[in-house]
């Protein structure tokens, strides 16, 4: 089996937001294992329309170009972490529509979270964990939630990322272990599944 790919995903696209910075964060951490490639997807490289096809790509080619560009680098992965703000109290509307525009590329592959907000984006998480199995995705039980007394800071001017990230450490491995272990486990039974249907 090829060494495989995870997407980190971030799902917001304010000028000033905070997303790339635990996206990179954890993109590092990922990396350092040396057994996955990573690769930043950054939301704001794909700049879609509101959805208005006549349907989701499950069930028709998708008409709209930046939507054909953005379900093609999703394809290449074979698992996904959610860098995910929460914005009232459920995901960005950006990470909702893309995911709208993206049913396919998801399916039998693993997904992981970090999450971010005054409760560590824990209800943006949980709305996306019930999205993913929607899409027949495989969300694991393991986030990480950047919350309360460091993220509130942060949002105030008063901290950087750089001041608090170390406090997040620890919750790294358990969030990897289980998203490369899923990432794996899936990766194999699509293989096996390719190689019986043709
Ligand atoms: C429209 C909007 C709604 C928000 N709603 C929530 C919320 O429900 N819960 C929360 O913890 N934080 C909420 N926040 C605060 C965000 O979590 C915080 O601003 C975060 O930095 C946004 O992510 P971003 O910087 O990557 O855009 C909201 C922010 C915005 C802009």
């Amino acid at each position: 089996m090829s060494k495989p790919k995870i997407g980190v995903i971030i799902s917001s696209t304010r000028p000033t937001r905070f997303g790339d910075k635990p996206a990179k964060w954890i993109a590092e951490h990922a990396a350092a294992r040396g057994d996955v490639d990573v690769e930043i997807v950054d939301l704001r490289d794909y700049p879609l329309p509101l959805f208005d096809a006549p349907a989701s790509d499950a069930w028709m080619p998708t008409p709209n170009e930046v939507a054909a560009k953005w379900q093609a680098k999703l394809k290449e992965f074979d698992g996904y972490i959610f860098v995910v703000a929460e914005y009232n109290r459920s995901i960005t509307g950006a990470l909702k529509n893309a995911i709208d525009w993206a049913y396919t590329p998801f399916a039998k592959k693993a997904a992981g979270f970090v999450g971010y907000g005054s409760v560590g984006g824990a209800r943006a998480v949980e709305h996306l964990r019930n999205i993913m199995v929607e899409l027949q995705a495989v969300p694991v039980r393991h986030g990480i939630h950047i919350g309360g007394s460091d993220f509130f800071p942060i949002m105030m001017g008063q901290k950087t990322w750089d001041d608090v990230k170390a406090n997040f450490d620890g919750f790294v491995p358990d969030l990897l272990n289980n998203l490369v272990w899923w990432t794996n486990a899936t990766k194999v039974a699509r293989e096996a599944d390719a190689t019986k249907a043709a």
